[in-house]
């Protein structure tokens, strides 16, 4: 049995398709969820990651990813890194050739340059343009946050399953215009992504600061070791966020889970969140509840 999942609706038909692909070309589970991220990241139509994505409050492109493999709990991410892509690549290269779990801001580029990434200009025009809007009317931000020119412009979270193994993997660009130097979820291990192949693996989207604070992936990792469901799973961990967190219900906050048998949940505390299943060959978008108030 083979499970791809994928978040949000335009960057995540691209991710979802590139992982497929790879699949099809004989790539293994890790190589298809890189390839898939990095497809979306390095296409300069979409906005949510990588080249020509949202950049922070001084006008630069400040991007984190993150990998984990559920075989064995090897793990890796980078975070703050500029004029780098992809930066899903890196982190994977951080796992695998460093006995470190995450490098940071111009470490991170040192070692990327080190490893054969060329340094690039991650600003498109359009990026550019946007900023200069932002930077004229600073109170519209919400509106930037997952809904630019009605393009989500969030994380692209990825889980895969293949013969029993699990791997989780993220790439982002985070909360549009963020305070230089600011990190959310996505690169962090439990936060952004969790997997662990005798349990399941969970990811997450929305805001990295309430993730990060519910320690959300490892949550709801835990939460189906516990015998939940992967949708009870996710309710359960949108549910404590939404009682104990109430900023988590200011911009959305999205957990979504898979258990060992490849069957999937996903849960939000603000909006219907639509997520990207290909399922042994088959690809469609589901939409899952928002538990919040609407
Ligand atoms: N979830 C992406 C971020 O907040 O950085």
């Amino acid at each position: 049995m083979e499970v791809i999942v994928a978040t949000w609706r335009e960057p995540g038909d691209v991710a979802s398709a590139a992982a497929m692909a790879a699949r099809r070309e004989g790539a293994d589970l890790a190589t298809a969820l890189e390839r898939g991220l990095a497809a979306a990241e390095l296409d300069p139509s979409l906005i949510a990651i990588g080249l020509g994505s949202v950049p922070n409050a001084d006008g630069e492109l400040e991007l984190d990813a993150s990998m984990m493999i559920g075989k064995t709990l090897e793990a890796g991410a980078v975070c703050g890194v500029r004029g780098i892509v992809p930066v899903i690549s890196l982190a994977r290269r951080v796992m695998e050739r460093t006995p470190h779990v995450m490098l940071a801001g111009e470490q991170a580029r040192r070692f990327a340059l080190e490893q054969g990434f060329e340094p690039r200009n991650l600003l498109t025009e359009n990026a550019i343009a946007r900023y200069e809007e932002w930077r004229l009317r600073p109170e519209r931000i919400k509106e930037y946050v997952h809904h630019v020119d009605d393009k989500p412009s969030d994380t692209i979270t990825m889980i895969g399953l293949c013969d029993g193994e699990l791997v989780a993997a993220s790439s982002t660009s985070g909360l549009p215009f963020k305070k230089p130097g600011r990190i959310g979820d996505s690169p962090i291990i439990g936060a952004g992504i969790y997997a662990d192949d005798e349990i399941g693996a969970a990811g997450a989207t929305g805001n990295g600061e309430e993730l990060w604070k519910a320690c959300a992936s490892f949550r709801t990792t835990m939460n189906l070791r516990a015998g939940m469901s992967p949708q009870e799973a996710c309710e359960e961990t949108i549910r404590h966020m939404i009682r104990r967190q109430p900023k988590s219900i200011d911009i959305p906050c999205v957990v979504f889970a898979m258990d060992r048998q490849g069957k999937i949940g996903a849960a939000s505390t603000k909006h219907p969140f639509p997520l990207w299943v290909c399922r042994d060959g088959n690809r469609e978008l589901l939409e899952f509840p928002s538990l919040g108030p609407e």
